[in-house]
């Protein structure tokens, strides 16, 4: 897949009329339509297609090709169209016993229209859908954010081109027939900020760790204010002085310094009470002390996913200028053994006051979240605070790489998380909390301590976060699991997937603006 894709919309009869413009050296065209059930077109792509039936029912017959959703049909050089190929993709519904048949995922359906590609560099996709849907221009440009997100690729570091077999196009110009363009085109550019902010998210999972410290985190995440959010970074000392000393003794054994950094947007029409992301942004996580086996430690450059995302939908929040007031608050930290690094036994003392026993210092995630949420909390009062960590191994066990964990004290809360996952395809499985678990974390010598033992990982992690957010509603999603390294999707082929910024925006969009 190449790295640029530059997204325009025209009116289906200008598709019919110019055709592919074949020839020259930019490379070649392909038409993308959609069928279902019986080779069954919208109405514009079955006048378009029409010179071409017999070649495409031949194909189909040949390839056995039904319609059925995730299959394709790839014709070259189809006889009687302009376009070097025609890639017909199916969208007919399955239909699962016992379920509720799911609306078609659009954003999707764009992604994998651009996981065909092939090689072209010049594409039209036809928008009309078999079954008419109820807004057009909403499946249009939800397709264009499909293609973006699918085109996404992380080759900063590769100096050589790998040859023949990435036959790709590095930069497709990408049409979209719609029947209203101007409208296309407004509805396209909130989700342009969304696909920037997405985009954002990865290239910062996707980073090395000897690049992207703390200190350069927090220069990345400077960046906002080109946007109008304003952007505080808080040092070490500042650190000190606000008591936060369960983040500070993680990052006691590196070299690199650690950093808070608060990203306010203030887009609401009136003076409101802010909504506020909290994000775990350990840079590299080496275990520290508590060190961790060597195999895949490479992948614990990942581990400020949730740091990631926050900065990512800051940014898709302020360019789509969402009408809402946000805080977003990360912990950049770096987890090494040194030293001068914390050790299993210590006793920190938190920003809350609360006193922490360290019995494993690779559970470190929870202690920079601890005095971030109190930090929120207590200076901005938010009407909820939600936090993204990658906080454990555990939640992979339980829930694979398919659902994050949620964990919340607030039903409403959770319930509209979970509404914005289905709705996105970031989906979020509810976890339990409750007192005996909370037990499980009780210490001989302090407050609480940083493990809860082998059972139940995710959820005394969970338990323990808990013990630093008083009154307001809260959710936490482990996102251990989808923030690095999932199944490649129609939407996603990179390691830093960016996940969550998605599920957020749909959140404010939802429920909190206006
Ligand atoms: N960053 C890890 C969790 C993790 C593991 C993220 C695998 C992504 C993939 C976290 O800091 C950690 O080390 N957690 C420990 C907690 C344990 C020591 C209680 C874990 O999950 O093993
Ligand atoms: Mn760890
Ligand atoms: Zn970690």
């Amino acid at each position: 897949m190449p790295v640029s894709v530059t997204v325009d919309f025209a009116p289906f009869a200008d598709i019919a009329a110019t055709g592919p413009r074949n020839g020259g050296e930019a490379g070649a065209s392909a038409l993308i339509v959609f069928a279902g059930e019986n080779l069954s077109f919208g109405p514009q792509t079955g006048q378009l297609v029409a010179p071409a039936a017999s070649a495409i029912e031949r194909a189909a017959r040949a390839a056995k090709f039904k319609g059925k959703s995730g299959s394709a049909l790839d014709i070259l050089a189809p006889q009687g169209l302009g376009w070097d190929r025609l890639v017909v993709l199916g969208v007919a519904a399955k239909a699962e016993e016992g379920k509720v048949p799911e609306a078609p995922d659009y954003v999707a359906i764009g992604g994998a229209a651009a996981g065909r590609l092939n090689g072209a560099a010049r594409v039209a996709i036809m928008t009309d859908m078999p079954a008419a849907p109820a807004d057009p221009t909403a499946v249009a440009a939800d397709m264009a954010l499909g293609a973006v997100l699918r085109a996404y690729k992380f080759d900063l570091y590769r100096t050589k081109k790998k040859d023949d077999s990435e036959k790709e196009a590095a930069a497709v110009a990408l049409t979209l027939a719609v029947a209203d363009p101007t409208a296309a085109r407004a509805a396209h550019v909130a989700r342009q900020a969304l696909a920037d902010g997405v985009i954002i998210a990865r290239n910062l999972v996707n980073e090395p760790p000897n690049v992207l410290y703390p200190e350069e985190f927090a220069n990345r995440a400077k960046n906002l204010e080109k946007l109008g959010v304003s952007v505080e970074i808080l040092d070490k000392k500042t650190m000190t002085d606000l008591g936060m000393g369960a983040l500070l003794g993680v990052g006691q054994g590196s070299i690199r310094e650690s950093r808070v950094v608060i990203m306010r947007w203030n887009g609401a029409p009136a003076p409101d009470q802010p909504v506020a992301f909290v994000g775990k942004g350990v840079c590299f996580d080496s275990g520290g002390i508590s060190i961790k086996p060597g195999a895949g430690m490479e992948d614990m450059k990942g581990d400020m996913a949730g740091a990631a995302c926050v900065v990512g939908l800051m940014h898709a929040l302020a360019a789509r200028k969402a009408r809402v007031n946000a805080i977003g608050a990360i912990g950049l930290v770096e987890n090494m053994p040194d030293g001068a690094a914390q050790r299993p036994g210590d006793i920190v003392k938190s920003m809350s006051g609360q006193t922490i026993e360290i019995i494993n210092t690779d559970a470190e995630g929870r202690l920079v979240l601890a005095d971030v949420l109190w930090y929120v909390q207590d200076k901005y009062k938010p009407r909820f605070m939600v936090d993204l960590a990658t906080l454990t191994g555990a939640i992979l066990v339980a829930l694979g790489q398919e659902y994050a964990g949620l964990f919340s004290n607030s039903d409403e809360l959770a319930e509209r998380l979970a509404t914005a996952g289905r709705d996105t395809g970031e989906k979020v499985w509810r976890m339990p909390l409750g007192p005996a678990y909370d037990k499980m974390i009780d210490s001989k010598f302090a407050d609480m301590k940083n493990t809860g033992g082998r059972h139940g990982g995710s959820i005394t992690a969970a338990q323990f976060l808990q013990r630093y957010v008083e009154k307001t509603p809260w959710a936490h999603l482990d996102i251990a699991g989808t923030g690095m390294g999932p199944p490649a999707s129609d939407t996603n082929q990179s390691w830093g997937s960016g996940w969550g910024v998605r599920l957020l925006d749909r959140l404010v969009k939802d429920y909190y603006e206006g």
